[in-house]
């Protein structure tokens, strides 16, 4: 997240540090000076030449930390070209010129005709000044920033930020960061013209008079002529101006991100760090009818490594090779005539993109189509680029607008329509049938989903090699926050409101006053944290604290001091699953299908998609949390290693839940993630028949119920689903569904863990991906405990 040292200036390292305090009227810099640069007095920052792309004939006229090996860019003078070589600044008391060899005006600063410029410095905060002959300041690079704001710095009413273009092309980008009446906001530009979209930034001033601070001391936000202080939405951090560098860029893929770097460090290849960043996710949050989203038009945009990355869907490719927001064009002719004497059917194919989605821009929308008959008739319309189905048929057209991943998509499904080219006809169909056949395509398919995913995977890999961010220490590049006890009592009133308790210690609801926000939390005191476990809490945290999905509960912070043990939780309005689940009216149908998709993402990216895999050990209802919009959420994951013991094998100690423990923790062998796909299975069967997975309480005839799991596969075996949903009309409604999620939870809770399938296939059953095989009986295995 770094500028990669392009910037090639040799000559710079063998000049010794001089002091250019002040800069004299007809003093000038050309290109060609050995050494084109005027310092501030300390030397931290230059004003003066930069060579851009290594290209000896290409310069910026510009402002930059000078100590550090990237010699990171805060200023450019906005012109419309970079400067040819032996091009020069000169300073007059009009102002500042820059020109060309041929003695024609590049860019100019020009002071009212009534004033004199008497001199200029570069100062040690990074503020180039034009200066009076009685000091005051009659232009300054601060009040008029590219993209790049420094301490001390602050944006008004009139001020604004623009991106710029790409990483090393500074010509004004894609995105502006501004003040709209008295409120801040961020929005993509309609590049290259200079129209706004929709912010997808807002931050509300509420006052005649407002300014984006950033302090001396490092923090940033907006201060109203009141005094306020408020938050860009961003968390609050330490600032430690005397050791650290800081700047704050609007980056060219739209992302405003503090940065820090240490001060006087020898190390050559030191990079910035990033402190924060707001918008949390771009790809999501750009939302607007017009223009192209997060990434440019036909792409899809993922979010990584705190920055949007675009991607061409299959069968497209980027319009500009240098330029990953450029956007994406199909690689083959499509649309109307393009293939106008030809059978579609013979021609083109309709491809599915797990996940994918483009929100907006349909030209039409079919009610009560299947997911067959969709395609075919995208298909079949020349003008369909891409069809997205749920329990309606969206057709789009090109281009597509506003993609981006979204794991959230869940039902829907994405076709886009391909060109059938002869070598790559190697589609696997499905087949149904007998249950080798399917067994077969299973294997198949999921063989050629996990080269998908391996391709993804390197692909990442490479891309983000060397972009790796120097970490200050394992717990503050998780953003965790260190609280007090004290700060942890005060916000939850001495502990006073409980809202839960859990096998690791009491939960109790408190609010954090930050910035303007009233921020709700849960505390979780740890009671039973074992002796020998305390070492490795942070180690832990680190862990839990590097998580981040929607569907897990988020930890903001912990509290480490002397006996006190705490972890700190976004906290959850709507309760547990089993509250939902088992309260009066029962949840619909589509919200419980809703959570167990949820729940089974989380469950997939805890074993899979985090840096160490985590394994829940704990997955039942009381451990699923739901919050204000009814999101799904796991809770209590990575503490089972923290708090209880070894986890490489199980002992004779029962861990986890009757009724829900998978049957390897009776026996002394290695604990899997396929712990969690049993629990999960039996949590799957509660959602769909919204009932607890041991009920004591039942009349004798009813006796067969006792065990939720071993009636499940009676009902199975005997083709009676429906009395598994009685009186869910909804639920009978989609049998389809109910039988296959009922055949994946068989596959969940069977004995042998080696032949559960992983949360990746289940995840690939539960959304239709894959076909689901018939289950073999679970097992004969019951709890005697
Ligand atoms: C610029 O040149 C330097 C030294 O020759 C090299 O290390 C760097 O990779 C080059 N950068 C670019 C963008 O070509
Ligand atoms: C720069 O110029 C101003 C005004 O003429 C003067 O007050 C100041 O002392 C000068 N600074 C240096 C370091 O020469
Ligand atoms: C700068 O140059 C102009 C024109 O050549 C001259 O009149 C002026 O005296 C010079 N000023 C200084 C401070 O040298
Ligand atoms: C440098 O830039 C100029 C102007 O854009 C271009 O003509 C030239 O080919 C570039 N040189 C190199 C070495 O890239
Ligand atoms: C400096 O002079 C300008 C006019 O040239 C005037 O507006 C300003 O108030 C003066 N500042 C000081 C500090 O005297
Ligand atoms: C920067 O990008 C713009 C837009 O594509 C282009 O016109 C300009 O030539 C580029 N500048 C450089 C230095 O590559
Ligand atoms: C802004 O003003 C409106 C109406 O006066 C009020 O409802 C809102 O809470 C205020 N927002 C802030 C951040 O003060
Ligand atoms: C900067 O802001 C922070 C938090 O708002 C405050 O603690 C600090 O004192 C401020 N620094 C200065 C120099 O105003
Ligand atoms: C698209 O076409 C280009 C050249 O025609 C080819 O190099 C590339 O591999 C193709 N990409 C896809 C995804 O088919
Ligand atoms: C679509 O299905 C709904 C109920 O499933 C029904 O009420 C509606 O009439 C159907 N619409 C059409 C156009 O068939
Ligand atoms: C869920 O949360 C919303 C918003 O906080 C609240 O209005 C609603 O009553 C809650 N529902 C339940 C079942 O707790």
């Amino acid at each position: 997240m770094t500028i990669p040292n392009i910037f090639f200036l040799p000559l710079l390292l063998l000049v010794p540090h001089q002091a250019f305090a002040n800069v004299t009227l007809n003093s000038t810099l050309s290109t060609n000076d050995p050494n084109p640069l005027w310092l501030s007095s300390s030397g931290v920052f230059a004003f003066g030449f930069q060579q851009i792309n290594n290209n000896t004939s290409l310069f910026l006229l510009a402002i930059w930390f000078n100590k550090i090996s990237s010699k990171t860019i805060v200023w450019t003078a906005s012109t419309s070209n970079p400067a040819p070589a032996g091009s020069e600044v000169k300073l007059t008391a009009q102002g500042l010129t820059l020109t060309n060899p041929q003695g024609h005006l590049l860019w100019s600063v020009q002071v009212e005709p009534s004033e004199d410029v008497s001199h200029a410095a570069m100062l040690d905060t990074g503020n180039f000044v034009l200066s009076s002959s009685n000091s005051s300041y009659l232009w300054q690079s601060f009040n008029n920033p590219t993209d790049t704001l420094l301490p001390s710095q602050t944006l008004d009413l009139n001020g604004k930020l623009y991106s710029r273009f790409t990483q090393n092309n500074y010509t004004k980008g894609r995105f502006e960061l501004y003040f709209d009446e008295q409120n801040l906001k961020l929005s993509p530009i309609g590049w290259p013209t200079e129209s706004r979209y929709a912010s997808y930034l807002r931050v509300d001033a509420n006052a005649s008079q407002a300014q984006l601070v950033f302090n001396e001391t490092g923090d940033i936000y907006v201060e109203t002529s009141g005094g306020s202080k408020i938050s860009l939405g961003w968390d609050n951090s330490y600032f430690d101006a005397n050791r650290f560098f800081y700047r704050a860029t609007l980056e060219y893929y739209g992302v405003f991100t503090q940065y820090s770097l240490p001060k006087g460090s020898s190390d050559e290849n030191q990079v910035w760090s990033i402190v924060r960043y707001v918008p949390g996710n771009i790809c999501n949050d750009i939302f607007d009818e017009f223009g192209s989203g997060g990434c440019g038009f036909n792409s899809y945009c993922t979010w990584e490594n705190n920055r949007p990355n675009c991607w061409c869907p299959e069968g497209y490719s980027m319009v500009d090779p240098n330029n990953e927001f450029g956007g994406c064009q199909p690689n083959f002719s499509l649309g109307c005539g393009a293939d106008s004497q030809e059978n579609p059917q013979e021609v083109y194919e309709m491809k599915v993109l797990p996940n994918v989605n483009w929100p907006l821009g349909d030209f039409e929308r079919l009610m009560n189509y299947t997911q067959d008959e969709c395609k075919q008739s995208c298909l079949y319309d020349c003008n369909c680029a891409a069809a997205v189905f749920g329990n309606q048929c969206w057709k789009k057209r090109l281009p597509l607008s506003n993609g981006r991943l979204d794991q959230s998509a869940g039902t829907t499904i994405t076709l886009i329509k391909l060109r059938i080219r002869p070598l790559s006809d190697t589609v696997v169909k499905k087949e149904d049938g007998v249950q080798h056949a399917v067994l077969g395509s299973l294997i198949g398919s999921l063989v050629i989903n996990t080269l998908l995913l391996a391709t993804v995977v390197l692909i990442l890999l490479l891309k983000f090699k060397g972009k790796e961010i120097v970490k200050v220490s394992s717990l503050v590049e998780t953003n965790l926050h260190s609280f007090t006890y004290h700060e942890l009592k005060e916000a939850t009133l001495g502990f006073s409101e409980e809202v839960g308790r859990g096998s690791f210690g009491i939960v109790y609801k408190g609010s954090l006053k930050s910035g303007s926000d009233n921020n709700v939390i849960a505390v979780k005191r740890l009671d039973r944290l074992a002796q020998e476990r305390e070492k490795e809490f942070k180690t832990e945290l680190s862990a839990i604290g590097k998580t981040c999905h929607k569907h897990l509960v988020r930890l903001i912070g912990f509290c480490d001091e002397g006996v006190h043990r705490l972890l700190v939780y976004e906290f959850m309005s709507n309760g547990t699953l089993a509250q939902i689940l088992f309260g009066q009216p029962k949840p619909i149908w589509n919200l419980r299908v809703r959570f167990a998709l949820g729940i089974a993402r989380g469950l997939l990216y805890l074993h899979e998609e985090c840096d160490t895999p985590i394994i829940h050990c704990d997955i039942k209802h009381q451990n699923i949390l739901i919050d204000q919009h009814f999101m799904p959420k796991i809770s209590d994951f990575g503490l089972a290693k923290l708090l209880l013991w070894d986890q490489s094998r199980t002992n004779t100690m029962i861990r986890g839940t009757r009724g829900y423990v998978a049957p390897e923790w009776f026996k002394n062998v290695p604990v899997t993630t396929k712990v969690d796909v049993y629990s999960f299975g039996v949590m799957l069967l509660e959602i769909i028949c919204c009932r607890r997975s041991v009920v004591n309480d039942v009349d004798s005839e009813e006796e067969e119920k006792v065990l939720l799991t071993d009636w499940a596969y009676d009902c199975y075996m005997e083709r009676r689903l429906h009395v598994l949903v009685e009186n869910d009309r909804e639920a009978m409604g989609d049998k389809g569904r109910l039988k296959k999620w009922v055949m994946i939870a068989m596959w969940c809770i069977q004995e042998n863990h080696e032949i559960r399938p992983t949360m990746k296939t289940v995840m690939l059953m539960l959304e239709g991906h894959v076909d689901v095989p018939e289950p073999p009986l679970p097992s004969s295995f019951t709890l005697t405990s």
